[in-house]
């Protein structure tokens, strides 16, 4: 697969990654030996980067990636988070948690559950407002020179935060959420600062989280206990719009005879080399139509279609709900 370079410490991943967060959050429904056929399929057709944390599950997505991975460990680009508290039961505690003595702690516990010596890429998923970033990085400046993780990663941190970690330690990574429905990063600085930086967008949810995929035509195509239910775009008339949304993204897909989750995917793909989506998914039909979406080219005329279709601001509701958005862009 097309291998590209995040950021300037030389961390080279494929074009695209495998987000893992639903292989365990979906409960009973997710068992064992299809999220693993999924993973090891992932890495067969050449993805290398995947994505997980120690709140997915919390703790079981990141011991059955260690269990995957375990004789396959040269293959793959582990990432990983650390920073929704879990407290010592591994249950979250709904806080933030960036203090160096947790950091230090959390990274035992993911590089145990993994089974792996060393973190490739170490994420502080969203900023803790109590700890200074400065006081974080430090403590995961440490991880670096001791050997337990190789680089750093922030997610959903705003300009001025992103410059005041790399000041202490070079930022790898940005991962942030990040699609035609979710645009913010190309108005909000976010983008401007993390290119003069040479840091790497590693961007979250592209798919906004299977709304562009086209697969939903209402809310009762959401099961009852689909965590999307609670989140704004999902609701009511919000979805109802944004429906209309996803119905001329698919219309400009068909006109060119490839799926609305290749076009959504080929588009953030080209937004540069320095960008790797990281589409979750738990079929291996669906990670085949996702990796293909690299080998998609959008003309000129494709890519000013979509910026019509799926302008800046085009979605219709917050991502996620109030209490969650005070967490974003800090
Ligand atoms: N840093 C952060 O704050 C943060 C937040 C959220 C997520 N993430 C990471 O980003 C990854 C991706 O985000 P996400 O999983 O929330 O959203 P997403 O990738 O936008 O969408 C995932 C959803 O789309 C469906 N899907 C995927 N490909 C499809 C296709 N070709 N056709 C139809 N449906 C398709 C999946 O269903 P099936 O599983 O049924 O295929 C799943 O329900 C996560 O796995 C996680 O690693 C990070």
């Amino acid at each position: 697969m097309l291998q590209r370079t995040l950021g300037m410490r030389g961390l080279v991943v494929s074009a695209e990654g495998l987000g893992c967060i639903g292989l365990t959050q979906a409960g009973i429904s997710v068992d064992e030996a299809s999220s693993s056929a999924t993973i090891n399929h992932a890495l067969d057709v050449g993805i290398t980067l995947l994505d997980t944390a120690d709140a997915y599950g919390p703790l079981l997505n990141e011991q059955l990636i260690g269990r995957v991975i375990a004789s396959r460990r040269d293959e793959v680009v582990v990432a990983t988070k650390f920073g929704l508290e879990l407290d010592a039961d591994g249950r979250r505690t709904g806080k933030l948690n960036g203090r160096p003595e947790y950091v230090r702690r959390a990274v035992d516990g993911s590089l145990q559950r993994l089974g792996i010596e060393v973190i490739d890429v170490y994420y502080q998923p969203r900023v803790d407002a109590e700890t200074p970033i400065e006081e974080t990085f430090g403590a995961l400046a440490e991880l670096v020179e001791c050997g337990k993780v190789r680089h750093l990663g922030l997610s959903e941190a705003a300009p001025d935060t992103i410059r005041r970690a790399h000041a202490v330690h070079p930022v790898t990574v940005l991962q942030t959420e990040y699609s035609l429905f979710t645009r913010d990063v190309e108005i909000d600085g976010v983008l401007s600062t993390i290119r003069e930086l040479g840091i790497g967008l590693v961007p979250y949810a592209p798919l906004g989280r299977g709304l562009l995929s086209g697969r939903f035509r209402s809310g009762a195509d959401l099961a009852f206990d689909d965590r999307r239910r609670q989140l704004p775009r999902f609701r009511g008339d919000n979805l109802a719009q944004n429906l209309i949304t996803v119905d001329q993204v698919r219309a400009i897909a068909e006109a060119k005879d490839i799926t609305p989750s290749q076009l959504a995917l080929a588009w953030l793909i080209a937004q540069g080399e320095d960008v790797v989506p990281i589409p979750g998914t738990r079929r291996i039909s669906t990670l085949d139509e996702n990796v293909a979406a690299v080998g998609i080219t959008l003309t000129p005329d494709e890519l000013a279609a979509l910026d019509m279709a799926a302008p800046r601001g085009v979605a219709v509701g917050e991502r996620y709900p109030p209490a969650l958005m005070r967490d974003v862009y800090r």
